[in-house]
This record gives structure tokens, C-alpha cells and sequence, in this order.
């Protein structure tokens, strides 16, 4: 379970967070909505440990991050707008990198696994520096899950994706939450957010103003909800 209480993140005079509370249960698959700007990256950084908030506490299975940074950090997969990937290494060579920084068993099986599975077997000895965006993309998810963490961080993971990469995008996620993931996924697109996620939550101006279960998959009432909100 994740536990945000009352976030506050300012930098310099700038208030990016409010006091944002919101809590995540074991296994539910939450996607964030707002407008550019709205704080969405900033919380996912929080939670991932990758950013220090001004105030607040942020627990995971009832453990702050900066009690056990590395033990936290080995539970989450993170996929943000940056790819932490290296441009020299291939796919191969940047997956068996990672994996062994988790500790994986058997990476390079992992590793070749992954590739397969995002459909890069083709390119796995080339460097990854003449990949185009998509291909990247693809390669971060396959880096993002290699631990196989409990909870998954994806900050608008869609994006540069062509449709084939979509719907392989989507059977990870599923296939993640079949396993009892947490997933909390930021994104701008309500299609994708229907397909995968039981649960919205929509944020404005560091605020959230609409958190609500997907009860059936459909995107105008959706789109109703954040236009009521949002504007
Ligand atoms: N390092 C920083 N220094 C100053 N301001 C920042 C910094 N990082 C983020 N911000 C500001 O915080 C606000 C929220 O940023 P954030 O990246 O969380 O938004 P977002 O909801 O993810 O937006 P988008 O949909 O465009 O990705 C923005 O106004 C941004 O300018
Ligand atoms: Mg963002």
C-alpha cells in the first residue's frame, strides 16, 4: 500500500504540490489526469524517490523511502519522460546493466525476454543511440520491469508509441497487475486510461480535485469528469 500524506513541493516561490494526501492499495492500477503542468510528474518523482518533497510523508508498505532508500527504490519500476538509459549500450547491454544492479537472477534470459516481448530482438546488439523515439520507449518499459516491482511508475508511457507498441504497452501493464502490481500511470490519454486503470485520480494546479473507481470502460464519462473539473 502507498500512503501520501499532506505533499507540499515548492521551489523557489513556486508551489507545485499542495498538501496532497492519497492513498493507493495493494494491486490497484490508478491513472493521474490533468493539464500541463498540474504537479503529475512531480508527484510520481516523490513517490519514486527520485525528488525530496518540501513537507509530507510518502510510505510504502509503511516505510518511508529515506528510512531504506535502496530496499524501497528495488520495489519500484519507473518509467518517466527520461529514458535512464545509456546511448552506447545496446538493449541487451543496458537491461543486463540493470538487472544487475537489482540483483536479478538469470538477467540475461530476463533481459533477452524483455527485448522479445517489446519487440527489439531484431536491434539487441545495436546501440541504442540510432534508435528512434518509439524504439527507445519500448526499451525503457522492458527496463522499468526487469525487477519485477511490486509497484510501477509510468509517466505518460504511451507516448511516441505507434499502435502495435500501444497494445504491447497495455498487455505488460495487464500483465503486471495480473501479478498484483501497484501501478500508478500519468497520462494524457483517456483510451488508454480505460483500458488499463480501476481507478482516476484528476489534479489541477498541485490540487486533486476528482479521485473516482472505473466501474465500465468508458471514456466520455471520462472526459465528462475532467472537463467538469478542469474546464
Ligand atoms: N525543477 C523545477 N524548477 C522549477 N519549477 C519546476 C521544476 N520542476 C517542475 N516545475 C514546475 O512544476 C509544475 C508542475 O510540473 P510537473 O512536471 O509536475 O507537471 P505535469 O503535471 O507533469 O505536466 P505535463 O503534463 O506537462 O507533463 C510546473 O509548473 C513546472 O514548471
Ligand atoms: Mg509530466
Amino acid at each position: 500500500m502507498i500512503v501520501i500524506k499532506e505533499l507540499n513541493k515548492t521551489i523557489g516561490e513556486k508551489t507545485i504540490l499542495r498538501n496532497v494526501s492519497l492513498q493507493v492499495d495493494k494491486g490497484d492500477t490508478v491513472g493521474i489526469l490533468g493539464p500541463n503542468g498540474a504537479g503529475k510528474s512531480t508527484i510520481l518523482k516523490i513517490i519514486g524517490g527520485l525528488m525530496k518533497p518540501s513537507s509530507g510523508t510518502v510510505k510504502i508498505e509503511g516505510q518511508k523511502i529515506k528510512d531504506n532508500p535502496l530496499e524501497t527504490k528495488k520495489r519500484i519500476g519507473f518509467l518517466a519522460h527520461n529514458s535512464y538509459l545509456y546511448d552506447h549500450f545496446s538493449p541487451l547491454e543496458n537491461l543486463k546493466f540493470f538487472g544487475k544492479l537489482y540483483n536479478v537472477e538469470n538477467c540475461e534470459v530476463k533481459a533477452k525476454d524483455l527485448i522479445r516481448e517489446v519487440g527489439l530482438t531484431y536491434f539487441m546488439h545495436e546501440p541504442i543511440r540510432s534508435f528512434s523515439r518509439g524504439m527507445i520507449q519500448r526499451l525503457a518499459i522492458a527496463r522499468a520491469i526487469i525487477h519485477d516491482p511490486e509497484i510501477l511508475i509510468l509517466d505518460e508511457p504511451h507516448t511516441g508509441l505507434d499502435q502495435h507498441a500501444v497494445t504491447l504497452l497495455n498487455n505488460v501493464i495487464l500483465k503486471m497487475k495480473e501479478k498484483g502490481s501497484t501501478i500508478l500511470m500519468v497520462t494524457h490519454d483517456f483510451a488508454q486510461t480505460v483500458e488499463t486503470c480501476d481507478r482516476i485520480v484528476i489534479m489541477k494546479h498541485g490540487v486533486i480535485l476528482d479521485d473516482f473507481k472505473v466501474t465500465n470502460p468508458d471514456v466520455d464519462m471520462i472526459y465528462e469528469k475532467y472537463v467538469e473539473q478542469v474546464g
